[in-house]
């Protein structure tokens, strides 16, 4: 991997899902780079591709044609473990319903991917309280998420995807769960996030969300329509 490659570059991305007799072409070639500590909103009408589009350049899902590089590492090459254990240690997900773990308390949800990167359980519950404490939620550690609102059980989820130190922040719509006042106290976060060195992927309806990011792209029917640097 390569200090001076972007920490992103898709080139020529498509993906269809196989539905009987026709297709849905999802995604009908996209392009994207994205430089270290960059701040991107991509937004478009429902069923544009934007999901699609996120997963593959996650490497949650791979593309029928075109590639992704994550800090210059071709993703599609590695197998389905390295890919596993690429995700783990270089890109956080944040997703619009936090999917944490009901049984497990703040801390032990942002410990896991710690824990699957192998540290020391006294280090991963010194970093859980430390990325905890970081989004706001150093007094809720041992709470479950039940006993959590829906802004904070996001801002679990937000520590969690930062608990190895990711090249690469992912949000899908991590706004849409969340009233008014808490969607804005999540933009505030993000763009703390931003200042501090995080880079930025995020898909949202959310016209507040997309204004405060740096760069805004703009798809419609599986492509990228415009791609407008704001800041
Ligand atoms: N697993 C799937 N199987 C078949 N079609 C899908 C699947 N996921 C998404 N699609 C279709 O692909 C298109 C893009 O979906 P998606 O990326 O979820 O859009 P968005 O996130 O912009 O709302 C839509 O037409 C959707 O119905
Ligand atoms: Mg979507």
């Amino acid at each position: 991997m390569s200090d001076s490659a972007p920490v992103l570059s898709a080139r020529d991305l498509r993906r269809d899902y196989p539905m009987g007799e026709s297709p849905v072409h999802a995604l009908r070639g996209v392009s994207l780079e994205v430089a270290a500590g960059d701040y991107v909103a991509i937004v478009g009408p429902s069923g544009c591709g934007k999901s699609t589009l996120l997963n593959l350049l996650g490497a949650i899902d791979r593309p029928t044609g075109g590639t992704v590089a994550i800090r210059g590492e071709p993703v599609e090459r590695l197998s389905d473990r390295e890919r596993t254990r690429f995700r783990l240690l270089h890109i956080g997900f944040v997703f619009q319903r936090f999917y944490l773990m009901p049984a497990l308390t703040a801390g032990e949800n942002v410990e896991l991917p710690l824990a699957e990167a192998g540290m020391s359980r006294a280090e991963r519950k010194a970093r859980a309280r430390e990325l905890l404490t970081y989004v706001g939620l150093g007094a809720r550690v041992t709470h479950r998420p039940t006993q959590l609102s829906g802004g904070e059980q996001q801002r679990v989820a937000i520590a969690r995807a930062l608990a190895n130190r990711p090249a690469l922040l992912l949000c899908d719509e991590p706004t849409g769960e969340l009233d008014a006042h808490t969607g804005a106290e999540m933009i505030a976060l993000f763009e703390r996030l931003n200042a501090d060195g995080t880079t930025l992927v995020v898909v949202t309806h959310d016209e507040d969300l997309a204004a405060a990011a740096k760069r805004v792209v703009h798809m419609r029917d599986g492509g990228v329509v415009s791609d407008t640097r704001v800041r």
